[in-house]
C-alpha cells in the first residue's frame, strides 16, 4: 500500500514514516525543501516536492496514493489564525480529491476544546467549525467526508514528547524557565497536559490506518493528564531552577503565547482508542524523559 505522508519531515511524521517503513507500506512523503527531501530519500521514501500553499498539488498526490496522512502545520504562533485557514483550504483540497474513493484519511487534530470539566473522550465533538476556528475547523470538515465516500480519522495528537530532539511544546517550556530564570506553572497548576511518547504515538497512527473505523477520533494517548505544576517541578529541578506559581494575570507577560496552552485543562481519556485499536502505549514518560535530560538543551 501506498502512502501519501505530509509532513514526513516533522517531529510526529518522521517517527510515522518509519513505522510505516517498517511494516512494508510504501511511502511518499511531502517535502518543501532539498533538506527534508534529502532525509526522506536517504529513508527510502519517494520525496513529493510542495508546499502547504501549492493545495493542487497536495490533492495530485493524495489522488495518486492509496492512502494519505496528513500531518504537514505551520507552527507559527504569532499568526495562528492564518496557519489554520492554510490547513482548511489544504485539507479540503485534498478530501475533494478523495471524494468516491473509499480512501483512507488520516489527518492530525488536537484534542484540547471540549472543555467538559472531565477528560476529553473520543465521542466528544470539536467544537471548532469554520474557516476562522481553530485549525481552520478542518476535524469536523474532514469527518463530514466519512458520508462522502472517503474514510476520515482524526488523529487527535496530546504533547508529544521524546529524547531525541523534540522541538515542540515541552522544549519552549524548557527554554522560558531558562529564560525567566524560574520554572512556572499557572495559578495552582492544576491544569493538566496528556501526553504521549513519539513513538508509541507513531504506532498508533499505524493501526488507525489499520484499524480505524471512518468517522474515528483517535486519542493516542498515554497518559491522562500531568497536572502542569508536577511539569514545572520536573523541569526546575533537571534545569536547576527555582518553581514558583505565576498568577494568570501575569502568564502572558511570562509565557507569551504559551500561557494559554499552559493554562488549558488538557486531560484527555483514550480508552476507547486503545480498545478500538488494540494499542497500549509502552514508552518512556514525559517525567522520565524531562529526567533524563531530554529538554535540556
Ligand atoms: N508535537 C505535538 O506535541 C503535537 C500535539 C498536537 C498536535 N500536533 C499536530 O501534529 C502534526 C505534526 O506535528 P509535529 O510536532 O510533527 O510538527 P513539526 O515537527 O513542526 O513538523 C511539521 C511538518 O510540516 C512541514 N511543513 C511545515 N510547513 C510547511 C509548508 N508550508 N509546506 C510543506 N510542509 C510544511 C514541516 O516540513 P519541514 O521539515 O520541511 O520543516 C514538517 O515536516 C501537526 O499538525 C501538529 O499541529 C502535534
Amino acid at each position: 500500500m501506498k502512502v501519501f505522508v505530509t509532513g514526513a519531515s516533522g517531529w510526529i511524521g518522521s517517527a510515522v514514516t518509519d513505522e510505516l517503513l517498517a511494516h512494508g507500506y510504501a511511502v511518499t512523503g511531502l517535502a518543501r525543501s532539498d533538506a527534508s527531501a534529502a532525509a526522506l530519500e536517504a529513508k527510502g521514501v519517494t520525496a513529493h516536492r510542495g508546499s502547504l500553499d501549492d493545495p493542487a498539488s497536495l490533492a495530485a498526490a493524495a489522488e495518486a496514493a492509496d492512502a494519505v496522512i496528513h500531518l504537514a502545520f505551520n507552527h507559527d504562533f504569532d499568526n495562528y489564525d492564518a496557519a489554520g485557514r492554510t490547513e482548511r483550504t489544504v485539507v479540503s483540497a485534498m478530501l475533494e480529491a478523495l471524494e468516491g474513493s473509499d480512501k483512507r484519511f488520516l489527518f492530525a487534530s488536537g484534542a484540547a476544546g471540549a472543555a467538559t470539566g472531565r477528560p476529553a473522550t473520543e465521542d466528544d465533538p470539536s467544537p471548532f467549525h469554520g474557516p476562522d476556528s481553530m485549525r481552520g475547523g478542518s476535524e469536523n470538515l474532514a469527518l463530514g467526508y466519512a458520508d462522502k465516500g472517503v474514510h476520515p480519522v482524526a488523529l487527535r495528537f496530546p504533547i508529544v514528547h521524546g529524547r531525541d530532539g523534540d522541538p515542540g511544546f515541552v522544549a519552549y517550556l524548557a527554554q522560558i524557565a531558562r529564560k525567566q530564570g524560574v520554572s512556572g506553572y499557572i495559578g495552582d497548576g492544576s491544569s493538566r497536559w496528556a501526553t504521549v511518547d513519539r513513538r508509541d504515538a507513531a504506532r498508533a497512527v499505524r493501526l488507525a490506518l489499520e484499524k480505524a473505523p471512518a468517522g474515528f477520533r483517535a486519542h493516542p494517548v498515554a497518559e491522562e493528564g500531568i497536572p502542569t505544576r508536577e511539569l514545572a517541578e520536573a523541569l526546575g529541578k533537571r534545569l536547576d531552577l527555582p518553581v514558583r506559581s505565576i498568577s494568570p494575570e501575569d502568564a502572558p507577560a511570562h509565557f507569551g503565547w504559551m500561557a494559554m496552552m499552559f493554562s488549558l485543562d488538557g486531560a484527555t481519556s483514550s480508552e476507547i482508542t486503545r480498545k478500538t485499536l488494540g494499542w497500549e502505549p509502552t514508552g518512556p514518560t514525559l517525567l522520565d524523559d524531562i529526567a533524563a535530560g531530554a529538554y535540556d538543551a
